[in-house]
């Protein structure tokens, strides 16, 4: 499986804020926003990335991620020239897709929980079509929203931002496709704001009785980033929990090391190039303990 992040958009509603940087590139606490849904593709055990943003924001995130040597995967890098839909990002990948499946996971997007990276893992190893990722939420119409028959937990509707939800799942920004995605998006017609609409994408797997919601459930976490307000609580979120526990959410380096793209002395190395900062002192850190001799 092949994984794409979409970290475009003009960021409007985070102006003045986002006027000169992407809105992918803001802190969330401790590391660039981008980096919580880089490390849920890297979790799924994907080691083949494509980054999609805009052509002025494109070079920021080449210079901050570079090729993903660093974590043992292989960055690469394509323009969405204008803001034409979130489907869109599979007709600008076709090429780095090939023949594979994908999973598609929004640039802005923050997920927490335990047992996740296994439940990425089984759902990426069980596909079938498409597998969307639900989350109970108190405000439905500003998402793409679920609807599952309590009866057979089937996913029965899919609908984007209905001004009357037919249930509080919201379809969360994380996709798993297999590779007919790539054929849904270039027949799809752009919706009435000018789109190319995901939901569009899962409402034709939904017609084929080939896409499934997976129920992430109110243990979890799926964190909003929007607006001024949403973006610092979930910095403070993760300060809360990083404080608390001593680990990292979403630590690249970590992720790297945990999932055996990197041996425990490249970690080390990693860490010491940020030593200044406590993220480096935790990269480390966590390298010593898996066996690094720190040299
Ligand atoms: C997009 C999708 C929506 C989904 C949401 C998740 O909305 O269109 O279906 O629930 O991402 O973040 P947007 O945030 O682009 O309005």
């Amino acid at each position: 499986m092949r994984g794409i992040v979409l970290a475009g958009g003009s960021g409007t509603r985070l102006h003045p804020i986002t006027q000169a940087t992407s809105k992918q590139l803001l802190p969330v606490y401790d590391k660039p926003m981008i980096y919580y849904p880089i490390s849920v593709l890297m979790l799924s055990g994907i080691r083949d990335i494509l980054i999609i943003s805009t052509p002025t924001d494109l070079p920021s995130f080449a210079r901050l991620l570079g090729d993903g040597s660093q974590f043992g995967v292989s960055f690469s890098y394509a323009e969405q020239a204008a803001p034409n839909g979130l489907a869109e990002a599979f007709i600008i990948g076709a090429d780095f897709v090939g023949s594979d499946s994908v999973a598609l996971v929004l640039g802005d997007n923050i997920f927490y929980g335990q047992g996740f990276s296994k439940i990425l893992q089984r759902e990426a190893a069980q596909l079938d079509g498409a597998t969307l990722f639900g989350y109970p939420v108190k405000d439905p119409q500003r998402y793409g929203v679920g609807e599952v028959d309590a009866a057979t937990g089937q996913l029965v509707s899919i609908e984007e931002k209905p001004a009357v939800p037919r249930s509080n799942k919201a379809i969360t920004g994380l996709y798993f496709y297999d590779n007919q995605v790539v054929e849904i998006a270039r027949g799809l017609a752009p919706s009435a704001r000018g789109e190319l609409e995901i939901t569009d994408v899962n409402v034709a797997y939904l017609r084929q009785n080939r896409a499934k919601l997976i129920d992430l459930g109110r243990g979890f976490a799926w964190l909003d980033t929007g607006t001024h307000d949403s973006l610092l609580e979930a910095g403070q979120f993760v300060q809360v929990l990083e404080h608390r526990q001593g680990v990292r959410i979403a630590c690249l380096e970590e992720v790297a090391l945990a999932m055996g793209y990197i041996t425990a002395d490249e970690c080390y190395g990693l860490g010491a190039k940020l030593a200044k900062s406590g993220y480096g002192d935790y990269v480390m850190a966590v390298a010593k303990a898996a066996g690094s001799t720190g040299d």
